[in-house]
């Protein structure tokens, strides 16, 4: 009764698909947003109010849509974020991604809460694949010093610390269903887990809430990966994390999981590149926005905003769960061939020429 792949024709598609198909417990965790939602529908919802200024009159006929990330090159300016409990919509979990990722030269973020092993992830790779590391920090520094040195030894390229979660969020819709063991592969600690929380609450009870600023040299002083703070919300914290000396930051609010009417990763953007600009900050790092990334024209816009690159996680769960490898390997493609097209009809022909000029933002600047 699934449609053949090929009559999805954009990542909105999977996801209806999806939520015909999926089991309902899979699709409760990987569709659930905080409390109401309004960060969640916000998300994709705040693209809408920009608009773009194209050029006319640009040969477009070669259209170049590679880039670097954190000094790492990739096909495309989006990456494949970390989503825990890859085994709840496909069997073989994290590592579909891996092999799609592999196929379309998209760099894939690996998660502390992964279904599979963090080291069958890695030994999924292929040739020069370029895999970063989300990492929650355990309130057992030893613990979390050897997950990110092991990860540093197997190769990741880059260290995303997660700073939006001290406490994950209360997400309505996977409370109601049950936590799924056999998705689960992950350290916790049998007699805290609270197995009636969903899935979400039941795995992350070793979160350490009392991570801070002053836990940013340890870091530094153990890895040699850039660092990335992922889920930065205000301009003081941008400037901040430039006097840490980080090496980026990743403007997202989780996908709306964490603090409903935290505010849209695009609308952030554009205040903290306001901000960075006027302290002369904007090249001492690189920024990344993810939430609500379904289209071309979204990458485009927070690139032309400022934005290194994006992170996508939903659509790419969705099209594992359905589809599996083939799906996200699809999905990829599509995001591809949007950018592509959206580039040549705005006027320009590589990564490099976007900017600002191009977008008009006037129904959400904030300076
Ligand atoms: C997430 N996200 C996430 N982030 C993180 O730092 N560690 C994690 O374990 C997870 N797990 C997770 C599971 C699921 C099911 C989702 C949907 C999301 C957040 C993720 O990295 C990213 O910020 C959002 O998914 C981006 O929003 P979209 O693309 O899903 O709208």
């Amino acid at each position: 009764r699934m449609p053949p792949v090929s009559q999805c024709y954009n990542l909105l598609d999977f996801e209806d698909i999806a939520r015909q198909t999926m089991k309902k417990t899979a699709w409760a965790y990987y569709s659930s947003g905080a409390d109401d939602e309004i960060t969640l529908r916000e998300n994709h919802a705040a693209f809408h109010r920009i608009w773009f200024r194209p050029k006319v009159l640009v040969d477009v006929s070669r259209i170049d849509l590679s880039t670097t990330m954190l000094g790492c090159t990739s096909s495309v300016p989006f990456y494949v974020t970390a989503t825990a409990l890859g085994k709840l919509g496909n069997p073989e979990g994290e590592v579909v991604l891996t092999r799609a990722a592999y196929r379309e030269n998209v760099i894939q973020m690996i998660p502390t809460l992964a279904s599979c092993s963090f080291d069958e992830i890695v030994d999924a790779k292929q040739g020069d694949q370029i895999q970063w590391l989300q990492l929650y920090v355990n309130q057992d520094r030893e613990i979390t010093r050897k997950i990110v040195q092991h990860a540093e030894k197997r190769g990741c390229r880059a260290l995303w610390i997660t700073v939006d979660a001290p406490q994950l969020g209360r997400r309505e819709k996977d409370m109601r269903s049950k936590y799924d063991e056999q998705a689960a592969n992950v350290q916790d600690n049998e007699s805290t887990v609270d197995r009636s929380q969903g899935a979400a609450r039941a795995i992350s009870s070793f979160i350490d809430p009392a991570l801070s600023w002053k836990d940013i040299p340890w870091f530094q002083s153990i890895t040699k990966m850039p660092i990335v703070l992922k889920g930065v919300q205000r301009a003081e914290d941008a400037i901040k994390a430039v006097e840490y000396g980080v090496d980026a930051i990743l403007l997202s609010n989780h996908g709306g999981r964490q603090l409903d009417f935290a505010r849209p990763g695009i609308e952030v953007l554009a205040e903290v590149m306001t901000a960075l600009r006027q302290h002369g900050y904007e090249h001492k790092i690189e920024v990344y926005i993810d939430g609500g990334i379904r289209r071309g024209t979204d990458i485009l816009k927070a690139i032309c905003m400022g934005a290194k690159g994006v992170g996508i996680g939903r659509p790419f769960l969705y099209a594992m769960s359905t589809y599996g490898e083939t799906g996200v390997v699809r999905a990829m493609q599509l995001l591809k061939d949007e950018l592509a097209m959206n580039m040549r009809l705005i006027g320009a022909t590589k990564i490099s020429d976007l900017d600002e000029s191009f977008v008009d933002v006037g129904s959400i600047a904030t300076h």
